[in-house]
């Protein structure tokens, strides 16, 4: 048997180019917050054999302290792990609960696919942000409320599903979801509809994610 000829490689041009990756906010923490986020860091790598394997909790550790990912966090944790920027980067960017803009004290992810979208969540999304007078993506003027669409959440027999900080509110309709977002601008959270009886801030949530004590750690 004869080897045919080698496969074609395509080529690439520089037509269309990438949109380019960006972080904002300051390249380094002060030292205080280097030397709180070193301590947590330590306990969060000794979890792992390599310890590249705990980019994923140190960038939740991170977007704990900023409330987004920035450049010092992406910088603090290219140096804890011995990874290039560029390999955090491609990290942080791949998945969608690291954000990059500041986010509020809680983030409202409205389910919008199928289901959800055939059961009411386009309807409480658009009434939302209406009622809100901010674009999906966006956070209320007091920093309380980040509203934005999230994708399945693996719960579609309660759709319409709203997630405050990625706790479960089920069955909700436009009304619903305006009054759940009221009770937290006014600071009285609700109990999501199973899980905790109480809901945690975006900030603390991300610390949870990290696996380390939410109520500790110096905040930006
Ligand atoms: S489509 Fe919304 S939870 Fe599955």
């Amino acid at each position: 048997m004869t080897a045919g000829p080698p496969p074609e490689v395509p080529t690439f041009t520089a037509g269309t180019p990438n949109p380019p990756i960006t972080f904002d906010g300051p390249d380094t923490y002060s030292d205080a917050d280097t030397a709180s986020l070193a301590a947590d860091a330590a306990t969060i790598i000794a979890k792992y054999p390599e310890s590249r394997s705990a980019l994923l909790p140190l960038l939740h550790l991170v977007q704990g302290h900023d409330g987004y990912l920035t450049r010092a966090g992406i910088l603090f944790c290219a140096d804890q792990l011995n990874l290039t920027p560029a390999q955090v980067a491609s990290v942080a960017t791949f998945y969608t609960m690291y954000r990059r803009e500041p986010t509020g004290d809680y983030y409202v992810g409205v389910c919008t696919n199928a289901l959800c979208a055939v059961m009411g969540g386009d309807a409480i999304l658009s009434s939302l942000t209406d009622s809100l007078g901010i674009a999906d993506g966006e956070t209320t003027a007091d920093g309380r409320v980040t509203v934005e669409h999230v994708e399945c959440n693996a719960a579609c027999d309660l759709a319409p599903v709203v997630m405050v900080n990625w706790e479960f509110f089920d069955n909700q309709t436009p009304d619903s979801v305006k009054q759940l977002v009221a009770d937290l601008r006014e600071g009285n959270p609700p109990a999501p509809s199973r899980g905790p009886s109480t809901l945690c801030t975006f900030r603390q949530t991300a610390r949870l994610l990290a696996g380390v004590d939410p109520e500790s750690g110096a905040q930006a």
